[in-house]
């Protein structure tokens, strides 16, 4: 299908979501479909509810947030249980503000967005379908149209609550258009649209000087007083603000504190009563949604005014920290990089990890705990399975700092200085040293870095160039065995059968001759060594690992290579033992002779087939490591 046809195809998908219809009509509606009468919060929860709901690690994952928002499963938990939810049971919370709270680039914008956009697309649906009253700029619920003395019958024919009161420009049209007639007001399906400026608004605050509130709530339209003959016509009044405009829906408050206070106040009534006051009218009911975000300094300076104590008391602030999971960290920034005009640049294997890794570090607090430095943290919190630490332990970790995760280094910065030397290499391709160079140099030019964070951040860069050494070191030597997973776990197959007969004092079978055979202490020790295991510990460490083995078992897993920590360790060490010098050699000749070059050209194709790399990048890393190796 091409475009013109998708064009014309959604066209008539819309055309066909369309409805008109009297108010006596409508209630037919609600008698098969009840639910589309629901208020603006709970729709934004059933939207979020149902696009499905995970429960991973006793920790609820909602899809709706975790396609486009990583690593913030406890703020966004905490979001939906503590706000949306019980607003969405038109409980009190629903009629304060509900205010982001986070450090700068944590996501709260795009957060927002997820929000605004899925509740177009959601309005679209079944069960997100909204009603309103045709021709009426705010969108108003037709439900209003029912007198207060029967609303309470309703409720029992229906079981609806209605709540709210019929705008003055409506209750006039009802009077002047339909003669009093309720049932006969027509009513229409609208669809949220942010661009047409239904259901969904966004209001940034301008110099707080001139600020006016007629942004918020509408105006006067002198050119019509003529014709209506006073102000206090309500058709005198463009109820175009975006309070107005994204009734029934969502408004979001761009960094509301750097609005002025007086204005604010402004927000009281509608954070009290769910109405607000525009012109010279009675009060009007909003059922909408306001979001609000801004930043912990803001927040602090808001809070320590006195005089913004009645506001104060009317907000949610929900705090969103910034991510603390490497692993989540790597996949925002592929995200933003994929979003990007650098999407087609090569990267090498690890780089975004190893830059993820320094982020994660500038984010995180110190442990009270001796046992525990921030790169062990790092990794606990990334989900490693660590000896002698259990989920327990990160738990606890965690208590430790209640507010981790609201300072540090940003995401925008991050991408900011790979795309720098993206620029500055000239080469489409950029590994994981080029991306360290330019997150050092960058400190220098960040303007909100003081001087201590600085040595820190600069420590924090050479700590994990360490880590990448390793990595590097690890990857080429893996590279150079030939078919290295199947190599490592021929060589722990091998061992844990001699270590099972060791244990069980058993013997073995020749798989070739069927003799038996005592099981092979010289290769056992050869790879317990490389652990610095002692002879008198070697038995322990052997019944241990059986142990694991067949806890493994009892839970129906597989215990495999990478399922014990420190022996996948020594295999590797054993396989690498015996390369270490070819290695050496090979990486750092400047006249490879034809045999060694020969396995260089086989590394470099292993290192681009089987792990990634391009020519240039695996070209770079051999060389790297190299040196390194000949320091
Ligand atoms: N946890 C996260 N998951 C996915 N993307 C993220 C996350 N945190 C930040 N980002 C990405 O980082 C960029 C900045 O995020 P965003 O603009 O939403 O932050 P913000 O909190 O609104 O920042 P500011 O306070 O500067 O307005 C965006 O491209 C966003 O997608
Ligand atoms: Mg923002």
């Amino acid at each position: 299908m091409d475009i013109l046809q998708k064009i014309a195809r959604y066209r008539e998908e819309e055309e066909k979501l369309k409805w008109e219809g009297t108010f006596a009509e409508y209630l037919k509606i609600l008698k098969e479909k009840p639910w589309v009468a629901q208020s603006a919060h709970s729709r934004v929860y059933n939207m979020i509810k149902d696009a499905g709901v995970e429960e991973v690690n006793g920790r609820k994952r909602y899809t709706f947030f975790s396609q486009h928002l990583f690593g913030l499963e406890e703020a966004l938990e905490r979001l939906v249980e503590e706000y949306f939810h019980p607003a969405a049971k038109r409980l009190d919370v629903r009629k304060r503000i509900l205010l982001l709270m986070g450090p700068v680039g944590g996501g709260k914008s795009t957060l927002v967005t997820l929000l605004k956009r899925g509740l177009e697309e959601y309005s679209k649906t079944e069960r997100g379908a909204v009603y309103a009253i045709k021709g009426c700029p705010m969108h108003e619920d037709p439900l209003h149209l029912i007198p207060h003395h029967l609303r309470e019958d309703f409720y029992r024919e229906y079981g609806i609550r209605i709540e709210g009161e019929l705008s003055p420009l409506n209750m006039m049209r009802l009077e002047k258009e339909y003669g009093g007639r309720i049932e006969d007001v027509l009513v229409e399906r609208i669809f949220f649209s942010e661009n047409r400026r239904v259901g969904i608004g966004t209001f940034s605050p301008s110099d707080p000087k001139s600020q006016d509130i007629a942004d918020l709530t509408g105006s006067i339209d002198f050119s019509t007083i003529a014709e209506y003959g006073s102000e206090s016509d309500p058709r005198a009044y463009r109820f175009d603000g975006e309070l107005n405009k994204a009734n029934r829906g969502i408004m979001e408050f761009q960094e509301m504190l750097k609005c002025d206070e007086k204005f604010l106040w402004h927000l009281l009534s509608l954070t009290q009563e769910g109405n607000f006051k525009a012109g010279r009218f009675a009060l009007i009911s909003a059922d909408e949604l306001i979001i609000a975000h801004t930043n912990e300094t803001e927040y602090r300076s808001f809070i320590a005014n006195k005089k913004n104590e009645a506001l104060h008391s009317r907000i949610i602030v929900m705090p969103i920290p910034y991510n603390l999971r490497v692993s989540e960290e790597e996949r925002i920034y592929e995200k933003m990089i994929r979003e990007s005009d650098v999407a087609d640049v090569h990267i090498a294997p690890h780089t975004l990890r190893i830059a993820a890794m320094f982020t994660i570090l500038t984010r995180l607090k110190e442990s009270k705990r001796p046992d525990v430095d921030l790169l062990k943290k790092m990794r606990l919190y990334d989900g490693e399975m660590i000896e002698g630490f259990s989920e327990v332990d990160v738990e606890e970790l965690k208590k430790e700092h209640p507010d981790e995760g609201m300072s540090g280094i940003d995401p925008r910065y991050v991408i900011n200085r790979i795309s720098a030397c993206i620029i500055r290499k000239g080469v489409p391709s950029i590994n994981a040293l080029d991306v360290l160079r330019s997150l050092k140099e960058g400190l220098d030019q960040h303007p909100s870095i003081t001087k201590e964070d600085r040595e820190r951040y600069l420590n924090f860069i050479s700590l994990v160039r360490k880590e990448y050494d390793e990595i590097a070191k690890q990857e080429v030597q893996k590279a150079f065995v030939y078919s290295y997973e199947e190599s490592a776990k021929t060589l722990m197959d091998n061992y844990l059968d001699n270590v099972e007969a060791y244990c069980n004092k058993t013997k073995l079978r020749d798989p070739l001759t069927g003799e038996e055979m005592n099981p092979d202490e010289k290769l056992m020790r050869s790879i317990e060594e490389q652990i610095g295991i002692s002879e008198n510990a070697k038995k322990a460490f052997r019944e241990e690992i059986l142990i694991r083995i067949s806890a493994y078992a009892r839970k129906g897993q597989r215990f495999d290579y990478n399922s014990h920590e420190r022996l996948r360790e020594a295999i590797q060490k054993k396989l690498f033992a015996d390369l270490k010098d070819i290695v050496k050699i090979t990486t750092s000749t400047k006249t490879p002779d034809e045999q060694q070059l020969k396995k260089i050209n086989e590394v470099v194709a292993r290192l681009i087939d089987e792990y990634g790399y391009n020519s240039t990048s695996a070209n770079e890393l051999l060389r790297y490591v190299g040196s390194l190796l000949n320091r």
